[in-house]
């Protein structure tokens, strides 16, 4: 009786005390990515925003969040997937291109080249696939490449000419997601990707009207997105992140403005060169021909106040932009507000990025909110190659080997106890029918015990009885019954 009992307490115990370790209480444990390409982390002071606002109440707001080094859409995406700075994820520019051919591929063309992406780094939606999960990817930088063969279960490339900026596809596709992919095809992680506020960035300015606009336009869509989640009772389910690539600043234009231009460098020509990268933003990455790397670096080193000229192996090593095979012998990068045009002034854009790091205009914000983060915090400002660790964290998987860590993000988390209260309550109706059920268990079968005993006992006093009886015939008759 008493090893039946204590066998059946520690097993209720057991059942009490089991961690639920990748499913929380309501059996799922979900996690959204949202990148809002160029979204600068002080976009929300001159327009109202008041989704973005609410998201901060009810979860964690960082001030602004560090990209890597060049602030450049592809390689900072890359990035957030993987937790390495790009010199060692290999990503190093939004352009593929081959030295000895000379061949460049735009932007959009980039996305297709397999090679380009897959250099040694798994994104984490093939991390999280091989350790049992099921990813999708919208749009993100990354989605249309496979890696060592594998992409996400679900993807979307967006079609080439695509309007980033139409409000309607945005619902479209967060219906999708919510009501579809993490619903009906039950998708743990999946990761959304807006070419907005970054176009119109560009294009008019991060000081235009037209940019307030768009950024009430993606504060709209935060708000659809988090109604959306409630609709889809997702909201105990899914923890968000939202966050950007990199931020955004004005370009100088006019007559006073001393501009980059290679060609009018004294003593640099083009002709020193086997391949260059530039009139692509403020950075530029040059190959020079062979003997000719101190003659071309001497003539740029210095040449113009606002130009950052370096050779791969001087790189300043708080940029981890020098370590990879890719980048190519000589780094350019201009001061904030200006670009590198090789022969003539020819880019137009009104608003750039790829600038230093450093620079604030180069960062991007951060919003979380969901499950498992604190309510109404604002964090300290940390790296974006910290939150591929926060995803793994989230998610339940073990990371790959990267640069960032869960330390950097630990204090927007609640920790597990809080978590574990939080579950006590979410999962009362699981406990209490677990607890219902060991219980019920055990009377039942202290009921059979103490039945079973008692009969084999009387059976036994009968039987005794009844050889009494037989033995003692007439003394003990009437004490027997
Ligand atoms: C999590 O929950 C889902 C759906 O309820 C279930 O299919 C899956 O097996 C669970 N996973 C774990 C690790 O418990
Ligand atoms: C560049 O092109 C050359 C010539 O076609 C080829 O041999 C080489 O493998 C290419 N390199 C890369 C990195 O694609
Ligand atoms: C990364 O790409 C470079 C060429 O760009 C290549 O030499 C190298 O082998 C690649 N590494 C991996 C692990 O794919
Ligand atoms: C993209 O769509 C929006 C409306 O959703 C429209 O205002 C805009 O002009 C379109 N842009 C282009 C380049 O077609
Ligand atoms: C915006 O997207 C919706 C839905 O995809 C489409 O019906 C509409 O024509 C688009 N508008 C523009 C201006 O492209
Ligand atoms: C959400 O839950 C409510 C109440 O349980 C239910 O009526 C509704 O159909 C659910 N919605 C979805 C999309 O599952
Ligand atoms: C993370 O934080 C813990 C506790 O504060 C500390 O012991 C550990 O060294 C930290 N790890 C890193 C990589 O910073
Ligand atoms: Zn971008």
């Amino acid at each position: 009786m008493w090893k039946l009992c204590v066998c059946l307490c520690v097993f209720a115990w057991c059942l009490h005390a089991m961690p639920l370790r990748k499913n929380n209480s309501l059996g799922c444990n979900k996690l959204l990515l949202v990148s809002f390409d160029g979204f600068r982390w002080d976009y929300d002071r001159d327009v109202e925003t008041p989704h973005l606002d609410q998201m901060a109440v009810d979860g964690v707001k960082a001030p602004y969040v560090t990209p890597a080094f060049f602030t450049m859409t592809s390689p900072t995406h890359f990035t957030i997937l993987t937790g390495k700075y790009i010199e060692n994820h290999g990503v190093i520019h939004n352009m593929w291109f081959n030295t000895s051919t000379t061949e460049k591929k735009p932007y959009y063309q980039t996305q297709f080249v397999n090679e380009w992406w897959d250099n040694g780094s798994l994104p984490i939606w093939i991390t999280a696939q091989r350790q049992g999960l099921q990813a999708g990817s919208l749009h993100f930088p990354g989605t249309a490449s496979t890696y060592d063969g594998e992409k996400a279960v679900v993807s979307e490339v967006e079609p080439r000419f695509y309007n980033y900026s139409n409000e309607t596809a945005w619902q479209q596709n967060i219906d999708k997601i919510l009501g579809v992919w993490f619903t009906e095809k039950k998708l743990d992680f999946v990761s959304l990707y807006f070419g907005e506020p970054d176009s119109t960035g560009h294009k008019y300015g991060p000081d235009s009207d037209q940019r307030r606009e768009m950024v009430k336009q993606v504060d709209r869509t935060v708000g659809y997105l988090r109604t959306s989640v409630e609709n889809n009772n997702l909201t105990q389910c899914l923890n968000i992140i939202i966050t950007a690539d990199h931020g955004m600043t004005t370009v100088h234009r006019g007559s006073g403005v001393n501009e980059i231009v290679l060609y009018k460098i004294p003593g640099f020509s083009f002709q020193d060169l086997d391949f260059h990268l530039v009139d692509y933003g403020p950075s530029g990455l040059l190959l020079p021909k062979e003997g000719r790397l101190e003659k071309v670096y001497n003539a740029l080193k210095g040449a113009h106040p606002h130009l950052h000229v370096y050779k791969k192996e001087e790189m300043p090593p708080r940029l981890h932009f020098g370590k990879n095979d890719r980048i190519l012998p000589i780094i350019l990068w201009a001061d904030l507000g200006y670009v590198i045009n090789g022969y003539f002034p020819v880019q137009t854009n009104k608003g750039e990025h790829g600038f230093d790091n450093g620079d604030m205009d180069m960062k991007p914000f951060f919003r979380a909110v969901g499950p498992a983060f604190r309510k109404n915090l604002i964090v300290e400002p940390f790296e974006t190659v910290h939150i591929y660790s926060l995803m793994c964290h989230l998610l339940g998987i073990t990371p790959d080997p990267n640069d960032g860590h869960l330390n950097a993000t630990r204090a927007m988390l609640l920790s597990s106890e809080e978590r574990g209260s939080a579950d006590n309550n979410n999962s009362i109706m699981t406990r209490v029918f677990i607890g219902f059920g060991a219980v019920s268990g055990f009377l039942l079968i202290v009921f059979v015990v103490v039945v079973t005993h008692s009969i084999i006992k009387r059976r036994k006093q009968i039987q005794r009885a009844v050889t009494c009886e037989k033995s003692d015939s007439d003394d003990k008759k009437q004490t027997s019954f």
